[in-house]
Parts: C-alpha cells; sequence; structure tokens
C-alpha cells in the first residue's frame, strides 16, 4: 500500500509484521493516531510495544506492512523519521555527572538546537522537575526525575510526533496527573502522541483511544469518553494481559 493520501495521520502502521530471534514479535499490527491525539498502547509484559515504538523509529526491519510518521517511512529513511519524532525510552539514559540543565543542552546541541536557560526552565517546568533539583547531577536523580528531564527534552524538539514508552512508570500519583494534563496540552497544540502505558486510568484520563496489544497484535481498541466503562475495561484488560 503505497498511497499515503489515504490518510494524513502523523503515526500510521498498517499490517506490520516483524520478527525478532526468529520469532514473530508483530503479527499484522495497524493502528493509526490523527494530529491532536493520544493514542494508548496497552498489554502484558512481552506483548510487543516497545517493538511497535522500535518499529517506527526506524531501528528494526519490518517482513511486512507500511508505516508512516509525519509523512514519512522510517524503514525508508530512519533518520529524516527520527527528526520528525520526540522519544522518550522506557529507561532514560542520562549523563550522569551533568544536571538536568546540561544534559539537555548536550542532547538538544546533538540535534543542532541551542535553547535558551529559559526555555529549558520553561519545558522542566511543564514537565514537573523542581527547580531545587536542576542543577544537580543525575546520578543523584530517581527514576521518576530521569524521566521528566527526558520530557522536557521532548517538549523543547517541538516535533509533530512523540513515541512515549511507559512515560509515567516512574512517576508518583501527583507526577502523573501532571502528565496526563501535559499530554493534553500536547494534543491542544496539534501533537500526535503514541503512549505505551500500563496505567489504564491515565489512559483513559488524556488518550483519545485505547489499543491492547497481546502477542503482537491489536485484540480491542476503544475510543475514550465520559460513556467509557473503565472497570469492565480494567476486566478486559487483565485478559489482554495474561494472554
Ligand atoms: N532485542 C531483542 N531481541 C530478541 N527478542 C526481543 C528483543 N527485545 C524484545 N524481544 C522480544 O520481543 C517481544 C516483545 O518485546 P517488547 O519489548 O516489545 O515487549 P513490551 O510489550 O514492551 O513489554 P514490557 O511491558 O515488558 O516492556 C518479547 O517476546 C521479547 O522477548
Ligand atoms: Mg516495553
Amino acid at each position: 500500500m503505497s498511497d499515503s493520501s489515504a490518510s494524513q495521520a502523523p503515526i500510521r502502521i498498517d499490517g506490520l509484521s516483524l520478527s525478532r530471534s526468529g520469532r514473530t514479535v508483530l503479527s499484522n499490527l495497524s493502528l493509526s493516531v490523527e494530529a491532536g491525539q493520544a493514542y494508548a498502547l496497552l498489554g502484558g509484559n512481552g506483548a510487543g510495544k516497545s517493538t511497535t515504538i522500535a518499529a517506527l523509529l526506524g531501528l528494526l526491519p519490518a517482513e511486512g506492512g507500511v508505516m508512516e510518521v509525519a509523512g514519512i517511512d522510517p524503514v525508508e529513511a530512519p533518520e529524516a523519521a527520527r527528526r520528525v519524532i520526540g522519544y522518550l525510552p522506557e529507561n532514560v539514559a542520562l549523563y550522569e555527572q551533568l544536571d538536568a540543565y546540561e544534559n539537555i543542552a548536550y542532547f538538544l546541541a546533538l540535534g543542532g538546537a541551542r535553547p535558551s536557560r529559559a526555555a529549558i526552565d520553561e519545558a522542566l517546568d511543564a514537565a514537573g522537575l523542581e527547580a531545587d533539583a536542576r542543577r544537580l547531577r543525575t546520578a543523584d536523580y530517581s527514576k521518576g526525575m530521569r524521566q521528566k528531564v527526558a520530557i522536557a527534552m521532548a517538549l523543547l524538539r517541538d516535533v509533530p510526533v512523540l513515541l512515549l514508552d511507559e512515560p509515567t512508570s516512574g512517576l508518583d500519583p501527583r507526577a502523573t496527573a501532571d502528565f496526563n494534563a501535559l499530554v493534553r496540552q500536547l494534543k491542544a497544540r496539534g501533537t500526535a502522541i503514541l503512549m505505551v502505558t500500563h496505567d489504564l486510568l491515565g489512559a483513559a484520563d488524556c488518550a483519545d483511544l485505547i489499543g491492547f496489544l497481546a502477542k503482537g497484535r491489536i485484540v480491542e481498541e476503544v475510543a475514550t469518553g465520559p460513556n467509557l466503562d473503565v472497570m469492565a475495561l480494567h476486566h478486559r484488560y487483565g485478559e489482554a494481559a495474561a494472554a
């Protein structure tokens, strides 16, 4: 399917199949995320969530199907794709000897950007990193604090596509609520967000679509909204995770 005019969705996966170490990890996976939408991908450990993100980053060869990130095929043009993607990895790696400002300045400089101190502070405010912590070596940061630094970097890059792998996994309930509010703000800016999460309530709070992944395929996709039965979904999610 090379007809990209069929959908303008900034994130589009259609019929993706992929193996790792000879095992099928994704099979005929399809999903798309429109501008200004967030899609929450849920599923048990090993279901293929991080693999889906790695595929969109152009890090893994697809065996079938098509992908598009802001109109770019990440298999054909991985570097171009990565320029339009803000990516929050499952485990954020920072330079331990550097503080938050230095880490952000360093990583953004790799992409040719030189944000002002005020812009970095604004992003760290939005990500919710305490002002007192910003000058400490990140070696002394908790997991949640590292997440916040990485979220701030993604915000500063101001890209149309965000791929977030368990963005709230290290965050306390307050920080999680703040993060969900941030997702809503980003959607209002027109960003397309694909977020992997184990937090069903958070997904119901800030995502437009929730997809359950099991054994490399979407087994259920639901639209969120005031009529969403989160408890029923919680029971089905447990089933999907155990499948
Ligand atoms: N580097 C790798 N080499 C080979 N197989 C891998 C590799 N990384 C992941 N896999 C396999 O791919 C499958 C999907 O893994 P993936 O990391 O995408 O799961 P996940 O849904 O992100 O799980 P989790 O919730 O634990 O993060 C698993 O069966 C895993 O064993
Ligand atoms: Mg994962």
